[in-house]
């Protein structure tokens, strides 16, 4: 029999979503085998292979000592640093623990019941679990070669559809949209409805991005989202920033805890916006990891998608079993099954190092 508990009264959006999974834990992957956490490599959740910006670290460690105080709620310092970076308005900011959380503000805002969503199949999963979570119909659209079919999209669009997400470039699979078909796409997106540009890898993007800034100022329904958890190697601080016109950004702030993105995360994010070095080192570092990868990949005869970003999404085959044996040798990377590509891995690049331990890894395993 039943029992009438809480557990019973869950909200029933919520019942329904399945909890987001996460690249495996260095730490856990390292019990698992044996093996100590720095001899354990981590190729799988899109994390900077440099580590953290050295200038963010030295404001972090500057700012160790003031942790016993709340953070400022309204992160002016780095609104002040931002705004002057992008050439944007202080009102035209928003921040949040990750660009994680600035989606959930979207969420908050745009989503509900009676209320549909566009996302492509393929494209960063979150955008489908917080539909899901807020009683909203997700509209998928098929994806052409891994990438976003905006014609597609654009077409898919129906009286109740609130948001329309615009992952580039894409996670998981790594493919970019240029300025072009960007600018036809807007133009065919209702003024009513919100184009969400999710860029968390534009600063390390290796095709050029489209002028998705101009767009969030100029139209009253664009929205462009940003973190610095990829470029600027601050993945475990969570903090990332969203633009976008006053009246979304005033919705956005309606949600928004008071105190979000801590102290140490302001600080350190406003020292990572003068970190030029750090940027150019991740850009180079991208460049040569995907030529290699890419190479490499033919070299085996595995098919992969050429990449814009700093991961590649090959099909190995099996990719389940391929990430476990692989886990065996302490290499962590994303199988994706989640995604509706059981075929495929998500390989994060590490250092040049890390990367061929990874490739010497593969080639073992498909041997077998
Ligand atoms: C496309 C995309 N958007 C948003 C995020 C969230 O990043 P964060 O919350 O760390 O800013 C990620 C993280 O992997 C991502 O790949």
């Amino acid at each position: 029999m039943s029992q009438n508990t809480p557990g019973e009264w869950v909200n029933p959006d919520l019942k329904k979503v399945k909890p987001y999974q996460p690249g495996r834990p260095i730490e856990e992957v390292a019990r698992e085998i044996g093996l100590s956490p720095a001899e354990i490599c981590k190729l799988a959740s899109n994390e900077n292979a440099l580590g953290v910006s050295p200038k963010a670290l030295e404001a972090m460690r500057r700012s160790a000592a003031e942790m016993h105080r709340y953070p400022d709620g309204s992160a002016y310092y780095l609104r002040l640093k931002a705004a002057d970076k992008f050439q944007v308005n202080p009102e035209n900011l928003i921040f949040g623990a990750g660009s994680n959380e600035l989606l959930e503000f979207i969420a908050h805002a745009w989503m509900g019941p009676e209320r549909s969503i566009i996302v492509s199949q393929y494209a960063f999963v979150i955008y489908k679990l917080l539909a899901v979570m807020f009683g909203s119909e997700i509209i998928e659209v098929e994806a052409q070669q891994f990438g976003h079919d905006l014609e597609a999209m654009a077409a898919a669009v129906r009286p109740d559809t609130r948001v329309v997400f615009v992952c580039n470039p894409n996670n998981p699979t790594g493919t970019a949209i240029g300025e072009e078909e960007i600018a036809e796409f807007v133009e065919k997106i209702p003024p009513e409805v919100l184009i969400v540009f999710d860029e968390a890898y534009a600063e390390i993007s290796l095709k050029p991005m489209p002028k998705t800034l101009e767009r969030v100022l100029q139209r009253s329904n664009c929205m462009m989202l940003r973190t610095f958890s990829k470029a600027y190697g601050l993945a475990g601080l969570r903090i990332g920033f969203g633009i976008g016109p006053e009246p979304l950004i005033a919705a956005m702030e309606k949600p928004r805890q008071p105190f979000n993105t801590n102290r140490m995360a302001q600080e350190a994010a406003t020292a990572a916006l003068d970190d030029d070095k750090f940027l150019a080192d991740t850009r180079s570092l991208n460049e040569e990891a995907s030529s290699y990868f890419a190479e490499e990949c033919r070299n085996m005869g595995l098919p992969f998608t050429p990449t814009a970003t700093n991961f590649i999404l090959v099909e190995t085959g099996n990719g389940g079993e391929i990430s476990q044996e692989l886990s065996k040798q302490g290499i962590i990377v994303r199988p994706l099954a989640p995604y509706g590509l059981p075929e495929h891995l998500r390989i994060t690049f590490g250092t040049m190092k890390e990367n061929r331990r990874c490739i010497q890894a593969l080639r073992q395993v498909l041997r077998r």
